[in-house]
């Protein structure tokens, strides 16, 4: 098995979405939780951009100890001071230096030519290891990068000093397969390659985050930036939880372990979602509401008789106490004679039939049954046959 090392980025790229903020205790309560997770590293902010950004990331730097935590820096002399003054204090501390590579953004945002672009990489990179001890530089854009140009900076930026190198879907533009294929194109065509640490950063515009990190994998990637629920840019990042358990479920495919305590991952999920004020959709893979909710007759029947029939992971993985019946208008007698059991309802054959029948007349009219709906359903039968 290959070890992938996972980077959170929530309170980096995932504070950038709108909306999702957090002040410096609550970066704190939230990389505390990150470290109890057991993520590799924690990307706590960008210090140069704000004061407060700053402060975060030095308190954290003073506070975690069993991740590394790194912050964000330009390729500017100014950046990279402000992150070490920030991490300094820290037991090893990484430096993440990025610059655009494709010709997009090399045009009409930085304005400056590809060669200029290159010597401001690999100065960064060589000023940044004159203190830090592990430093990491991305590509920004590099899925519309030409893969050329890409490879060179990626040579020359090992040979300065990079200890990781991220190439990352900025824009979430990328099939699986051209992902894969772009970390494959710098493997073959970059000599020094094996000397650094290899990572992916995917955005989901279009969907494909989880699918192409995974791809990515199996294409030799061995870090994998992610974020908590997804949050993050435009449709967010790549989420951790659907990384690290697809990793563990189907470890068959991808031969490939993290040291995260999956067990974790529902706190986290949680934690995050209330202080970023982001609610999370029911149907969201591994931490949704209904990502271990069963409504349908068949489908509750096969559960309550092996879990196995419809669960490929059981909720207890991620810290879910058990999965949950819900009872709807799908739902059948087996699941409805457990919940009476539940509730504390002793029926008698025929009073299950009865109150079943008004149940499902219920069900018809309302979509959300409640428990003290089934109740009340429960002593009018009982009224009904004194
Ligand atoms: O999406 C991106 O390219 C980034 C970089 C700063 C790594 O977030
Ligand atoms: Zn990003």
């Amino acid at each position: 098995m290959e070890r992938v090392e996972i980077y959170d980025t929530t309170l980096r790229d995932g504070e950038q979405s709108p909306g999702c903020s957090l002040n410096e205790q609550e970066k704190v309560e939230v990389a505390e939780q990150l470290e109890r997770l057991s993520v590799d590293v924690i990307e706590a902010g960008f210090p140069a951009s704000s004061p407060d950004d700053f402060r975060a990331v030095q308190t954290i730097a003073g506070i975690v100890k069993n991740s590394t935590v790194t912050g964000l820096a330009r390729c500017l002399k100014s950046d990279i001071d402000a992150a070490w003054e920030a991490l300094r204090d820290t037991e090893n501390p990484r430096v993440h230096v990025f610059i655009a590579t494709s010709p997009i953004h090399m045009v009409y945002k930085l304005r400056k030519k590809p060669e200029e672009v290159l010597e401001m990489a690999v100065e960064s990179v060589r000023y940044a290891r004159r203190f830090f001890p592990q430093v990491e530089f991305s590509c920004e854009d590099a899925t519309r990068s030409d893969q050329a140009f890409m490879a060179k900076v990626v040579s020359q930026t090992i040979d300065a000093g990079a200890t990781v190198i991220n190439l990352p879907d900025t824009v979430g533009y990328d099939t699986p397969e051209e992902f894969a294929g772009m970390f494959q194109y710098i493997r073959e065509h970059v000599a020094n390659i094996d000397q650094v640490r290899l990572s992916c950063h995917c955005h989901n515009d279009l969907g494909m985050a989880t699918a192409n990190t995974l791809a990515s994998i199996k294409a030799g990637v061995r870090q994998v930036e992610c974020t908590i629920n997804g949050v993050g840019e435009r449709a967010g990042n790549v989420a951790l939880e659907e990384i690290g358990v697809a990793l563990h479920v189907r470890r068959d495919i991808y031969q490939a372990t993290t040291r995260l305590r999956l067990n974790e991952i529902k706190r986290t999920s949680d934690l995050v979602s209330k202080l970023m004020n982001s609610p999370i959709p029911g149907n969201k893979a591994i931490v949704g509401a209904n990502a271990f909710a069963h409504e349908a007759g068949i489908h509750q029947d096969g559960v309550l008789k092996n879990p196995k029939t419809y669960e490929i992971m059981s909720p207890s993985l991620i810290g879910l106490d058990a999965g949950r019946l819900v009872l709807g208008k799908h739902s059948g007698r087996h699941a409805f004679k457990m919940k009476a059991a539940e509730l504390g309802a002793h029926l008698s054959d025929e009073q299950v039939n009865q109150s079943f029948k008004a149940f499902k007349k219920l069900a018809d009219q309302k979509k959300d049954i409640t428990d003290k709906d089934i109740l009340s359903l429960f002593k009018q039968v009982e009224k009904a046959s004194i």
